[in-house]
């Protein structure tokens, strides 16, 4: 058996196959991770592979929108990255006179995803904005998304962003989070198992999985799901649920 098996080819003519861990010098240090050029050309491929239920979050995100989007207010979708989510919503939502705003901080990945949007035939306005979601308030918000970026930003930071986030959402409204989780107890080795087999299973080579494990170590850091939902609370959601699990990863509903 190869260390290297065979690997899907990407399809989308904007972005390329993930090799960025492929050579044996790496592309990036230990704990060096960044949302750059050189990760937002590579990122549809990336994330797919390599998080488990992603096609389906991005997809019920925009179901999601479609349920709680409100007439005449904003959608947010922070940390948008390419605007997987941003352009889901978009699609979902029934509401009259609302606007999308795609946030996030990386300019390659908000460049990008001006490419993806002009692409896109929608009729709901969207707006992208570049700038750090830890500083930027939003108002009159029916909808927030924050898929996989919490995990990113620093502990002692995430109470405030989430207490900002309900300042700004109407009663009623919404937020989308989606996060890589981890465990108390004896599930954490087989859910680290079963994650690792998925990334095999999509073709990353044992070295690709080292060295992007030691590339976004100490970047991303996740925690259980009683510190989400106990946090949530404390930020002034009053119900939140689990609607979506794959393996590691965990989408939540919480409602303001
Ligand atoms: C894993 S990606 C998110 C994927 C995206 N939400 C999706 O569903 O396709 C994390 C993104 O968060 C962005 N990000 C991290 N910290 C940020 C911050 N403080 N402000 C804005 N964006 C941030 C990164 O640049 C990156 O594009």
């Amino acid at each position: 058996m190869t260390d290297k098996p065979s690997r899907p080819k990407s399809s989308d003519s904007l972005s390329s196959a993930d090799d960025l861990f492929a050579d044996s010098a790496g592309q990036q240090l230990a704990g060096q991770f960044t949302f750059d050029s050189a990760v937002a050309r590579v990122f549809p491929d990336m994330i797919k592979r390599s998080v488990p239920g992603y096609a389906e979050t991005v997809a019920m995100s925009g179901v999601i929108a479609g349920e709680y989007a409100r007439d005449n207010t904003h959608l947010y979708d922070l940390g948008c990255s390419l605007g997987a989510v941003t352009l889901a919503m978009r699609h979902g939502v029934k509401a009259q006179n609302c606007k999308i705003i795609g946030i996030d901080n990386s300019a390659a990945m908000i460049e990008q995803a001006g490419h993806y949007l002009a692409l896109d035939e929608g009729s709901v306005e969207v707006e992208l904005e570049c700038a750090d979601i830890t500083a930027r308030p939003i108002e009159n918000a029916s909808v927030v998304a924050l898929n996989y970026v919490l995990q990113f930003i620093a502990q002692e930071q995430r109470l405030a962003l989430l207490q900002q986030i309900a300042a700004g959402l109407n009663e009623g409204g919404a937020l989308i989070l989606s996060e890589k989780i981890c465990f108390n107890d004896d599930e954490q080795p087989l859910q680290d198992k079963l994650h690792l087999d998925f990334k095999r299973a999509n073709g990353y080579s044992e070295l690709e999985i080292a060295q992007k494990r030691s590339a976004i170590e100490n970047v991303l850091i996740p925690e259980t799901e009683e510190a989400h939902i106990a946090r949530l609370k404390q930020a002034g959601f009053s119900r939140v649920i689990r609607w979506y699990q794959c393996f590691n990863f965990a989408s939540y509903l919480a409602i303001k």
